[in-house]
């Protein structure tokens, strides 16, 4: 069985940790923060995601999965180290590497025997021969430790599931010992014929922003292909389904929206385009993904103030939806941030809903109303605008919301919402990209 410390228990980290647990595994999660650590030990999670409750419960009673607040302890017991602390956006768009190296410096000064250090993070291309120096600088001896970049392809939500039934996984390392104790970390992947690629640190590092940065790329282009639906009559629903039918564009990531934002998307684009930066290579493609997806959100609030004949001044608008996409209550560069403030800049009274993010919000906007029940943000509201593709909105009680509402405007950013319906409703309406009647 292998003993793994993971460092740093947020979002990735704990949904590895368990879900190296359930590979059978003994696993530590540790992290600096002793709250949440006391609050995992007695079952308050510190993120909202489906399944992790119960599958955390499990592999805590049969004794494969440990919270701990002790990290130097941690490690010192262990022989996988894997890092997964934060690497938010630094000054310049690069990524602030402070807390993995950081880490990089405690693991050093606690190794006492062989251990494999494997970094989740994402991290700039090079970073692991970094933090191998960092590592090295007070080990001064090689053997005592080798590096595997092994990078997540997690998405909120459904995080559990990506985990377990992953589309691959990336074992980056130039040792044949490191990828042996990967391989067997993964078994249960490995035994069932789930592709584990063998890389270089570099092109383990690459494969991450490659990846994401891509999926940024196909939203933002069907996000203009959608507005050029409008501009040209055309349905884009119908575009995408059709595009997606070709087996080399899949019709994955092609839904348009009112941007993208998370907290994966916007700063990995960013990480990437300074590296480039940095290494003199343009990067056209990711600056048009970057340059689209601010016009896109701006375009939102546009399409709004047109249903308004351009006069928002003083209307109550109802705000459905504040997480950066449905079951998470994470709001990181959600699209409805935007919305929000450029909307109060304009006079504007906001009542907001989310099923789980209300609270999220409240910590970056404060002079907002929030309401525990979706029927109650749409008391006298003017609009209703759906920002977040929860279930809970795609079978709304359109009657009743016209009825309880002083206005008659409604905009979808998610496409979720029958036209049909709208319109037999009374309602003057808006969404992306689809032929409206
Ligand atoms: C993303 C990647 O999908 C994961 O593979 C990656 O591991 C993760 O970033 C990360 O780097 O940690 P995540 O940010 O959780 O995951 O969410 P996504 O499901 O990818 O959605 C990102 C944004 O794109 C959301 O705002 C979503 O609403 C938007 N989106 C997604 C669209 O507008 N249209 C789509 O078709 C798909």
């Amino acid at each position: 069985m292998n003993k793994i410390t993971i460092i740093g228990t947020g979002y990735v980290g704990l949904v590895t940790g368990v879900g190296m647990a359930e590979f059978g595994n003994k696993v530590i999660c540790t992290d600096v923060d002793n709250t949440k650590i006391d609050n995992l030990n007695s079952g308050i999670l510190p993120i909202y995601e489906p399944g992790l409750d119960e599958i955390i419960k499990r592999n805590r009673k049969d004794n494969r999965l440990f919270f701990s607040s002790n990290v130097e302890e941690s490690i010192i017991q262990s022989d996988v180290i894997v890092i997964a602390v934060g690497t938010p956006e630094g000054k310049n768009g690069d990524a602030d590497m402070s807390f993995v190296f950081s880490v990089a410096k405690t693991i050093s000064k606690n190794i006492n025997n062989y251990k494999l250090v494997v970094t989740k993070s994402t991290v700039p291309v090079g970073s692991g021969k970094r933090i191998i120096d960092l590592i090295n600088d007070k080990v001064n001896n090689q053997k005592l430790f080798d590096y595997v970049s092994n990078p997540e392809f997690l998405r909120e939500g459904s995080a559990l599931k990506d985990f377990l039934w992953p589309d691959r996984v990336i074992i980056g390392t130039d040792s044949e010992k490191a990828y042996e104790i990967m391989r067997n970390v993964y078994r249960p992947l490995y035994i069932s014929k789930n592709p584990i690629m063998h890389t270089t640190v570099e092109t383990a590092e690459m494969i991450k922003y490659a990846s994401n940065s891509f999926l940024a790329l196909k939203i933002s282009y069907i996000n203009e292909i959608a507005n050029l639906c409008e501009a040209v009559g055309a349905d884009i629903h119908k575009v995408a389904n059709a595009m997606g039918q070709d087996g080399r564009i899949s019709d994955k990531f092609l839904h348009p929206g009112p941007g993208f934002g998370g907290s994966c998307f916007p700063k990995d684009l960013e990480a990437l385009l300074s590296i480039s930066k940095i290494n003199n290579v343009k990067m056209n493609t990711v600056e048009a993904a970057i340059a689209a997806n601010h016009n896109q959100k701006n375009r939102m609030v546009e399409k709004l103030i047109a249903l308004f004949s351009g006069d928002v001044n003083d209307k109550k608008i109802a705000i459905l939806g504040l997480a950066f996409k449905a079951n998470t209550d994470d709001v990181r560069e959600s699209s409805s941030i935007n919305m929000i403030n450029s909307l109060l800049i304009k006079g504007v009274i906001i009542n907001a809903y989310d099923p789980i993010a209300n609270n999220e919000m409240a910590k970056i906007i404060n002079n907002i109303n929030y309401f525990d029940s979706l029927y109650d943000a749409i008391i006298e509201v003017d609009a209703v605008v759906i920002m977040t593709e929860w279930n809970e909105f795609r079978s709304l009680d359109l009657k009743r919301i016209k009825n309880e509402m002083r206005g008659n405007v409604f905009l979808d950013t998610r496409n979720i919402i029958s036209m049909d319906e709208l319109s037999s409703h009374g309602f003057i309406y808006d969404n992306i990209g689809r032929i409206k009647k």
